[in-house]
């Protein structure tokens, strides 16, 4: 493989570590373990800082319309593509939680491409605003947390307020 390649490798193997460490922090803490928790979440932000250095070093970060462009182009393929096969091989196979996490995120990527789109057509100038993010399926909305999820039913104390 080309260096090129490496850190794109490494790119996405630091990305995984990351998430990884932090479901490990989560579940550490659910054991009531504090101390391990917080040794997983101090590695896991070593792994993001691994992450963004090689990405960064890659070139693959370009100014922001180009990036907004990645953005709906990588969240187009997994809602019209990437999500639909798997939510049919699950299917298949009557994976019922691997379907159930599937549709959920898929109809996600859907609101980002739209959001995105947005941001697209405004030149990136977009305001800032009061962001409220489902915890349990990544639904977004906007000014305030509703009653109950309109994508996954959950309540509104699982919505987590992004400033
Ligand atoms: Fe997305
Ligand atoms: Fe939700």
């Amino acid at each position: 493989m080309s260096t090129q390649e490496n850190l794109l490798a490494a790119f996405a193997g630091e990305s995984q570590a990351n998430r990884r460490y932090l479901a490990f922090a989560k579940k550490a803490e659910s054991e009531n373990k504090k101390g391990l928790a917080q040794l997983f979440r101090v590695a896991a932000e070593g792994e993001t800082i691994h992450a963004l250095s090689h990405f960064q070093t890659a070139g693959e970060v370009k100014d922001s319309m180009e990036n907004i462009q990645t953005a709906i182009a990588g969240e187009t393929h997994e809602f019209s593509e990437m999500y639909p096969n798997f939510m049919e091989e699950a299917t298949t196979e009557n994976n019922n939680n691997a379907l159930l996490s599937f549709t959920r995120a898929n109809e996600i990527e859907k609101e980002h491409a739209k959001f995105f789109q947005e941001a697209l057509e405004k030149n990136g100038d977009i305001a800032e605003q009061e962001y409220y993010v489902c915890e349990i399926c990544g639904h977004i909305e906007l000014g305030s947390a509703p009653e109950k999820c309109s994508v996954c039913g959950a309540p509104k104390e699982k919505f987590k307020h992004v400033a």
